[in-house]
């Protein structure tokens, strides 16, 4: 695994454990790769033949390659593999996290706010949707409070997303956000957003790229979790980058009527709710300028992929947590965007290439002709293509 970026917050722990995050994280992309790599030949060679000679036909639909891949001994071991192992990312982490408190929060209560700013709200109510379960098996989710000025979910998160992509999205976890914000200023030269909000921050690892990439900007972020905002504000003051925090819910934004020349959101959508989902939208709409621009990266439809790779993709609903992944990946952002108020062609969507793993004429050719990418794409790990749709005002 790459080494991470330290910081003064960041909590690796001992010698021993950071080994064990080490192992575990090159186990994760095993599973991931070579033994995940296994599972279309499995369903191609054995699954769908036998399926076929029971019922007289194919699978029909991703639902039936599920349960037919599960009963399996392929199918079921890898996907056991697979919880086994995000338990495992997470508890390599914990132990050096807990042994930090209580002067992590102590350190992170202690941050003066020289470049940007924190402004918590605790009138904000966690929705259902991220409190009803430790979403992607993360123990407390982003926002469980123990103690006053808690920061641990924050620093939980930190370690924890990078032993679980083994660091393929750079020592600063930022691959997804930096393709992005490279991609926009490449593609619109002329666009010069003075303001910039982008929506679910959590610590702000996505926020921080765009801080670098339009330097003259004021950079906002909000998310509901107090703690990943505790710690991602200590985090941004240390690294010198001026963000503006704010604990809000994205449903129901607290800024004026177009006040934003850019929103933008890193893989949040999927873990929100078919109700949330056009509210969100529609914050968008309304804080944004006339003439600015929303860009949402997130999970690729699986409109643009084959039933395996459909099932493939959508595992996550299943065992990692993810409640709204499937319903999510199933509609399609088109509808939703115009349903909001954007005008249809003002809509766009494009699968840009990993700006970490192209090659700078890919990357180019990438922008000078957009297109979505068909099959999968998108799971940590596995990607190359960050599937992004927004709309112009
Ligand atoms: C997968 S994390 C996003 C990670 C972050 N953008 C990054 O790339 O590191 C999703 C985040 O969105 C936040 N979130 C989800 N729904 C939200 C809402 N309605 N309002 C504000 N934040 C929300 C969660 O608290 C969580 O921190």
């Amino acid at each position: 695994m790459p080494l991470q970026h330290e910081h003064d917050f960041l909590v690796t722990g001992s010698h021993d454990e950071m080994n064990r995050q080490h192992y575990v994280s090159r186990l994760r992309m095993h599973i991931l790769n070579q033994i995940g790599g296994g599972m279309r030949d499995v369903y191609e060679s054995r699954v769908k033949p036998t399926f076929e000679k029971e019922n007289g036909r194919i699978p029909k639909n991703e639902t039936e390659i599920h349960k037919a891949m599960m009963a399996d001994h392929y199918g079921r071991t890898w996907s056991t593999m697979m919880v086994n192992c995000q338990d495992m990312v997470w508890d390599s982490v914990r132990p050096g996290i807990e042994r930090a408190q209580p002067d992590l929060n102590e350190r992170v209560r202690g941050v003066n706010a020289r470049f940007g700013s924190l402004a918590l709200n605790p009138d904000v109510e966690m929705p259902r949707y991220l409190d009803a379960a430790d979403i992607h098996r993360m123990p407390g989710n982003y926002h469980a409070e123990r103690a006053e000025n808690d920061a641990t979910q924050g620093a939980l998160y930190d370690r924890g997303r990078f032993v679980y992509n083994g660091g393929a999205a750079g020592p600063f976890a930022d691959g997804i956000p930096r393709t992005m914000a490279a991609y926009i200023k490449a593609r619109w030269p002329d666009f010069k957003p003075k303001r910039i909000l982008e929506l679910g921050c959590t610590i702000g690892t996505s926020t921080v790229p765009f801080v670098d990439a339009f330097p003259d900007a004021e950079v906002h972020a909000i998310d509901v979790s107090a703690p990943s905002l505790r710690y991602g504000h200590a985090r941004a003051e240390t690294l010198e980058k001026p963000i503006h925090f704010h604990q809000m819910n994205a449903e129901d934004l607290d800024f004026e009527d177009g006040s934003f020349d850019l929103i933008y959101s890193c893989i949040i959508f999927h873990e929100t709710s078919r109700k949330a989902y056009p509210k969100i939208l529609e914050e968008c709409q309304r804080v944004l300028s006339t003439g600015g621009m929303m860009a949402h990266t997130e999970l690729t439809p699986v409109a643009n992929m084959d039933d395996f790779d459909a099932f493939y993709i959508d595992w996550d609903a299943y065992y990692n947590n993810e409640p709204f992944y499937k319903t999510y990946t199933s509609l399609d952002p088109e509808e939703w965007v115009t349903g909001a108020g954007f005008e249809q062609d003002k809509f766009f969507q494009v699968s840009i290439p990993d700006l970490d793993r192209s090659s700078p004429e890919f990357f180019d050719e990438a922008v000078k002709n957009p297109t979505v990418a068909k099959g999968r794409a998108a799971r940590v790990g596995e990607s190359a293509r960050w599937y992004t749709y927004g709309a112009w005002k």
